[in-house]
């Protein structure tokens, strides 16, 4: 059958892997799985993200970072910061991971994910062993007085719009796997308490 330019995929059927994510899991040495780092702007996520990121690619874990430099510049290139797009850019990302994490790879997603329902949908969209929710603690005075690119400032004057933490609201996390206070110790120490998650929690052999 021809598919029809408006059709949304009803034609479509699976095939099965030759390799499968088990042989990936078994040749890699550690699971696949998702650290989904969610926090204020400004709190730290991308950095810590890429702390963890270098940790566990020296110790030879096949690992991707995701976070808004690959994909806010791309894929996600057509979205903005209304609250209906900040809910197709985490449903996106949550099908990017979970592409990534069938892979066999670790991934460390970071993006602030304000919306609880969101980061849920993500989770149910993985399974609970494959979703870890790193909660990027950095109170929001802190977050403004860095303000590392500025727009918290801008957001004071009302040059930005639906800021978030200003005018747009942050979720917290209620239960998350890792919960990470930023401000109350060193960058190392902070990736250090997500790759020993990992380690209690089997993630890694
Ligand atoms: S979201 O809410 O998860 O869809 O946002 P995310 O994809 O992580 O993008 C956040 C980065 O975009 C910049 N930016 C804004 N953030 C929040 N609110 C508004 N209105 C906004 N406009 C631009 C900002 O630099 C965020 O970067 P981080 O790294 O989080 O500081």
């Amino acid at each position: 059958k021809i598919v029809e330019s408006d059709d949304k995929s009803t034609d479509l059927m699976w095939h099965l892997a030759s390799v499968s994510h088990q042989d990936r899991v078994a040749a890699n040495g550690h699971q696949g799985a998702v650290m989904w780092f969610t926090g204020l702007s400004g709190s730290g996520k991308s950095t810590l993200a890429n702390a963890v990121d270098k940790i566990l690619h020296e110790r030879g874990a096949s690992t991707y970072v995701l976070d808004g430099d690959n994909v806010r510049h791309g894929l996600n290139g057509d979205l903005g910061f209304s609250d209906n797009d900040r809910v197709e850019n985490i449903r996106r990302i949550g099908e990017v991971s979970k592409l990534f994490v069938d892979a066999g790879l670790l991934v460390s997603s970071a993006f602030i994910s304000p919306f609880a329902e969101d980061r849920t949908m993500v989770r149910r969209l993985l399974g609970d062993k494959k979703f870890v929710e790193v909660f990027v603690d950095t109170p929001l005075e802190e977050c403004e007085l860095r303000d590392p690119k500025g727009l918290y400032k801008k957001a004071r004057a009302g040059e930005i719009k639906n800021f978030t933490g200003i005018d747009s609201t942050y979720e917290r996390p209620i239960s998350p796997e890792v919960h990470i206070k930023t401000a109350e110790q060193s960058i190392e120490v902070n990736a250090l308490q997500v790759v020993d998650y990992l380690k209690d929690n089997g993630y890694l052999n």
